[in-house]
């Protein structure tokens, strides 16, 4: 009896520590768990060569793609503008404004569910989605198809990365999936200092690191969590919606649950200094205002996410949170646009 006992309290203990368990040293063991794997996962029919890479970027900077020529993927999310666009909401074909943000796609590879809502599970079945959305590239994939297939270097380039496969729907979309999974982010700061260079943060970046972790403080990682700084999960933050005829209800529109409206995909918080606007709704211009929302933007939310609790920061924490929040950004890198086809 005495034995179960020890077990219940020793185990409690470990439960009620698992969120604030970290030792704050550069290196330390305890913080390992955010360091992200080196290669970042796919699925099986598409394990990345630099064929493929080299296709799928061509692909994703090619306007030729869109219905009038003038839009690629990169468009919207521009390596400029932390691969999104600078826009409170997205702009679309014939410059018409979109319902929402352009994330960016930094890490996105590593992540188990894409978009706001979650309606894609992997970035091969993302893909093709705004190729052929009427307010996105507008295109018409059989005619795409056949033009891909009619150009002898694309041609070719498919016929080298996917032997057998062809140019089809299938293989644009892998080809693009493995450009995406070269967009990364994980030797910022943090990253430094987390594999142990204790240079790599000043005081107030870790001091900022703890804000953020502490369930009494800042109360984020229960939602960003490690590796990437998300759970892959979705939650109702208390933003007021827009006042508009069709509230856009999140997560809602594909499981509606009462708990999942207005719910939305908690995104990584990578490179995040290079993404502004902020949420779903571009609605933060800054990351002290994004902050700010999670301190007094809550009043009068409903059915808020059971995971948020109304927080309290001094002036001086809610800038070593924000700094932190900086820290979390990779060195931007050159960037060498393809030569188009
Ligand atoms: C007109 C602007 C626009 C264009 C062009 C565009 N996107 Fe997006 N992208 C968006 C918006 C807006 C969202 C979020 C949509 C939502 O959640 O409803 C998004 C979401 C995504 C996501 C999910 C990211 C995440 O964290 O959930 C990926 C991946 C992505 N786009 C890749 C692409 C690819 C690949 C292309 C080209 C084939 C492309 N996008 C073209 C605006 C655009
Ligand atoms: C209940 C889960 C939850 C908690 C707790 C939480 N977040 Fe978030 N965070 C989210 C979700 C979900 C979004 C996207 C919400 C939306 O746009 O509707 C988000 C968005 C953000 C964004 C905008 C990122 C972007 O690319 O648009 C920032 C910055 C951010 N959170 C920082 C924080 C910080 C700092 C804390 C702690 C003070 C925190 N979050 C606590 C779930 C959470």
């Amino acid at each position: 009896m005495a034995k179960v006992i020890v077990f219940f309290v020793l185990f409690n203990i470990t439960i009620l520590n698992a969120q604030d368990s970290y030792t704050f040293e550069a290196g330390h063991e305890s913080l390992q768990e955010w360091l992200l794997p080196k290669q970042v996962p796919f699925p099986p029919n598409n394990k990345p060569n630099q064929d493929r890479v080299e296709l799928g970027k061509k692909l994703f900077f090619d306007p030729r793609l869109s219905g009038d020529g003038n839009m690629s993927c990169a468009s919207c999310h521009n390596p400029m503008l932390g691969w999104s666009d600078g826009l409170k909401t997205a702009k679309g074909h014939k410059s018409q404004i979109l319902r929402r943000a352009t994330p960016s796609i930094i890490n996105a590879g590593y992540n188990t569910i894409q978009m706001w809502d979650g309606r894609n599970a992997s970035l091969e079945e993302q893909a093709t989605g705004p190729l052929v959305a009427e307010m996105e590239m507008h295109a018409n994939m059989d005619h795409l198809i056949s033009w891909l297939s009619l150009n002898n270097t694309y041609r070719n380039d498919f016929d080298r990365s996917y032997p057998g496969e062809g140019v089809s729907v299938k293989t644009l979309a892998k080809a693009i999936a493995s450009y995406e999974r070269t967009i990364v982010s994980r030797n910022s700061p943090f990253d430094a200092w987390v594999a142990g260079d204790e240079s790599a943060l000043t005081a107030k970046e870790v001091s900022g690191f703890k804000i953020f972790v502490d369930p009494k403080k800042g109360n984020c990682e229960v939602c960003h969590s490690a590796p990437n700084f998300t759970d892959n999960g979705f939650h109702n933050i208390g933003l007021k919606p827009l006042l508009r005829k069709d509230i856009d209800l999140g997560r809602y529109d594909f499981i509606p649950l009462e708990s999942l409206k207005r719910a939305f995909k908690t995104p990584t918080l990578r490179d995040v200094a290079y993404s502004a606007p902020y949420f779903h709704d571009g609605s933060a211009e800054s990351l002290q205002q994004s902050i700010e929302h999670y301190i007094d933007g809550l009043e009068g939310a409903q059915n808020l996410s059971l995971n948020m609790k109304s927080i309290t920061l001094t002036d001086s924490e809610v800038i070593d949170l924000t700094a932190f929040l900086k820290s979390l950004s990779s060195p931007k890198k050159m960037m060498k646009f393809p030569i188009l086809p």
